[in-house]
C-alpha cells in the first residue's frame, strides 16, 4: 500500500502569528565566527569597515531578524569595557571558555554596526557567571542611557551619540552547566538573575529578558531548575531559554531523523513548568520561550577537543566547524516545523550560529570567498517563506519504526499563512528514508489560491556536503504538487525536504 498523509487547513484555523525572531541567529566571539568569518580586514570582499560584504550578502539572504551576541560560553567572563572605546587601547584577554585569545578588535560598536549592515538586530547577553548586578547595569547605560551619565557620556566619546537601544537581553547563558564559567545553583542564579533584571528595568523599562532555562533537556537539574528560576525571576523576565544541539553519533539515520520529537517534547514540558509557576503564583502573566540555541552539532567534537587540550590561546582557531550533509538540513527543516508549530509560545529563536561555527554560512579558511552550508536551505525557505500566521495542520500520517523513538510519523508539516500577501506555505519533510508518501491537503477554505511552486532539497546520499565552489545539496523546483477541487496532491519523495507555495 502506497505511502499517505493527509492535511487539512483552514484559515480560521491558526496557532498564532508567528513572531519574526523565531527565524534569529547567533554569533560568539568563538573560532571563526567574527574574526575571520564576519570581519576580515584586507579581504577583497571587505568593506571600509573590515566586514566581509559577501558575508552580509548570505545573512541578508537567511533574512534573520535579530542577532544574540557575544556568547555563548564566552560571554560568562566577558568584559564589556574591554570591548569598547580606541581600539589600539583594548587589551587581548583570555578567552577561558574557548581557550582561545581575544583582541577585542570587534566589540560591541562594531557588532551592531556588522548588525545594521545586516538588516538585524542585537540581542545581547549578559555576564552573569563572573560579574553581577553593577557591571550589567553599566552596559546598559552604555547602551540604551541617552546621556549626561558616566557610561552615556562614554559612549558618545567613542564616538556614538544615539543610544543602541538594545530591546532584547539575555540574563547569562547555560548557567546550570558545569563548564560554565562562575555556573550557579539554580537558586543562586535565579536570585542574581532577579536582581539583575529589576535593576536594569529602573535604567530602561522598556527591555526585555531572556532568563536561563536548563542547558539541555538532560541536565540533572532539568526542569527542577526552571521552576526554581521562574519561582524567583517570574515577575521581572518575559522568556525562559532552551537550547539543544543533535548528532547523528551512532550512524542511524532513521533514528536521527526522530529527534525532532525530541525538541517537540522538550518544548511541551517546559511550557507545562512555566504554566505550572504561573499557577504557583497565580500570575495573570504567561512566560514564552526562547530557543535560543538549536541546532545539529557533532561533526567537529573531536577536532575541538584537540585545539583545546594541545594548542590553546590561539586567535580564532577553527573550532566548531562542522561540514553539514544532506542529513544535517533534513534535520533542521524538521526542527524549523517543530518551532512554528510552537509559534503561540516560541517568540524567539536562534540557530546556533551564523558564520563558520556551526554555521548555515562559511568562509574558505584559505581566504578565497563565502558558501552555502546545505542547511542555510531549509532555514532559507522557512525564513522566507514562512512570516504570517502559523496554521494549525490537522494531520495523519503513516509512520514507521525508529530505534529510540518507537513508531514515528513518516511526515511532518506545518502551513503558513501571510494575509497581507495573500500566500499560503506548506513546510513538509518525509523523513522515511525508503519510501515515497503521497500528501493530500484540503486547502478549501483558500479559495481562489493556486500552486505556485514546489520546491524540494533532495539527494540520493544523505552524507553529500557542500563545499567552496561545489552546492552538491541545492534546492530545485520540481513538478509534484497538482490541485483540484481546493485539494492538494503532493509527491513527497522519501528524505526530502518541501516547499509548497500557493498564492490567490
Ligand atoms: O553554540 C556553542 C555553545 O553551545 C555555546 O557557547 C554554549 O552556550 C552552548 O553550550
Amino acid at each position: 500500500m502506497a505511502r499517505k498523509a493527509k492535511m487539512v487547513l483552514d484559515k480560521e484555523f491558526s496557532i498564532a502569528p508567528i513572531d519574526n525572531r523565531i527565524y534569529g541567529s547567533f554569533i560568539e566571539h568563538l573560532g571563526r565566527a567574527v574574526y575571520d568569518g564576519i570581519y576580515q580586514p584586507g579581504h577583497p570582499l571587505s568593506n571600509a569597515d573590515g566586514f566581509r560584504t559577501d558575508v552580509i550578502d548570505l545573512v541578508k539572504e537567511l533574512n534573520v531578524p535579530i542577532v544574540r551576541y557575544p556568547g555563548g560560553n564566552f560571554v560568562s567572563n566577558f568584559f564589556w569595557e574591554d570591548s569598547v572605546g580606541p581600539v589600539e587601547e583594548r587589551p587581548h584577554r583570555l578567552d577561558l571558555a574557548w581557550k582561545s585569545l581575544e583582541k577585542n578588535e570587534v566589540g560591541l560598536g562594531e557588532f551592531h554596526k556588522w548588525a545594521k549592515a545586516a538588516n538585524s538586530d542585537v540581542m545581547l547577553a549578559i555576564n552573569l557567571g563572573t560579574r553581577g548586578v553593577a557591571d550589567a547595569c553599566n552596559l546598559l547605560e552604555y547602551c540604551n542611557h541617552p546621556s549626561g551619565t558616566k557610561y552615556s557620556d562614554l559612549r558618545i566619546k567613542h564616538g556614538r551619540k544615539d543610544p543602541y537601544n538594545i530591546k532584547t537581553w539575555c540574563l547569562g547563558n547555560e548557567m546550570d552547566g558545569p563548564w560554565q564559567i562562575g555556573s550557579k545553583t539554580a537558586d543562586e542564579y535565579g536570585k542574581l538573575a532577579n536582581e539583575t533584571a529589576k535593576a536594569m528595568k529602573l535604567i530602561d523599562p522598556s527591555i526585555q529578558f531572556v532568563v536561563c532555562g536548563s542547558s539541555n533537556r538532560s541536565m540533572p537539574t532539568y526542569a527542577i531548575w526552571e521552576d526554581t528560576v521562574l519561582s524567583h525571576t517570574y515577575d521581572n523576565v518575559d522568556y525562559l531559554s532552551l537550547h539543544t544541539y543533535y548528532g547523528n553519533r551512532s550512524g542511524d539515520s532513521n533514528d536521527f531523523l526522530a529527534k525532532s520529537d525530541d525538541m517537540d517534547a522538550f518544548i511541551k514540558e517546559i511550557i507545562a513548568t512555566c504554566d505550572y509557576v504561573k499557577a504557583k503564583k497565580r500570575s495573570k502573566k504567561t512566560i514564552n520561550l526562547s530557543f535560543d540555541e538549536w541546532n545539529v552539532w557533532y561533526h567537529s567534537n573531536a577536532a575541538d577537543n584537540d585545539i583545546t587540550e594541545n594548542h590553546p590561546w590561539q586567535v580564532a582557531p577553527p573550532m566548531l566547524e562542522d561540514i553539514y550533509n544532506f542529513e544535517d538540513a533534513l534535520l533542521v527543516g524538521l526542527m524549523l516545523i517543530v518551532l512554528l508549530r510552537h509559534a503561540d509560545r516560541v517568540k524567539v529563536a536562534c540557530l546556533a550560529q551564523l558564520i563558520n561555527v556551526i554555521a548555515p554560512i562559511m568562509t574558505d579558511a584559505k581566504g578565497g570567498g563565502s558558501w552555502r552550508q546545505t542547511i542555510f536551505y531549509p532555514f532559507m525557505h522557512a525564513s522566507t517563506y514562512g512570516r504570517g500566521t502559523a496554521l494549525l495542520p490537522v494531520i495523519t500520517s503513516t509512520r514507521h519504526d525508529t530505534a529510540s523513538f518507537g513508531d514515528v510519523t513518516d511526515v511532518e508539516s506545518v502551513a503558513v499563512y501571510n494575509e497581507e500577501k495573500e500566500e499560503v506555505t506548506i513546510f513538509a519533510v518525509n523523513r522515511n528514508l525508503k519510501e515515497d508518501v503521497v500528501l493530500t491537503t484540503d486547502v478549501r477554505s483558500f479559495e481562489g489560491y493556486h500552486v505556485v511552486e514546489h520546491i524540494v532539497l533532495e539527494n540520493e546520499d544523505l552524507k553529500a556536503e557542500n563545499s567552496f565552489g561545489n552546492e552538491k545539496v541545492k534546492p530545485e523546483t520540481v513538478n509534484q504538487t497538482t490541485m483540484e477541487d481546493g485539494i492538494l496532491t503532493s509527491m513527497l519523495h522519501k528524505a526530502s525536504w518541501n516547499v509548497i507555495r500557493l498564492a490567490k
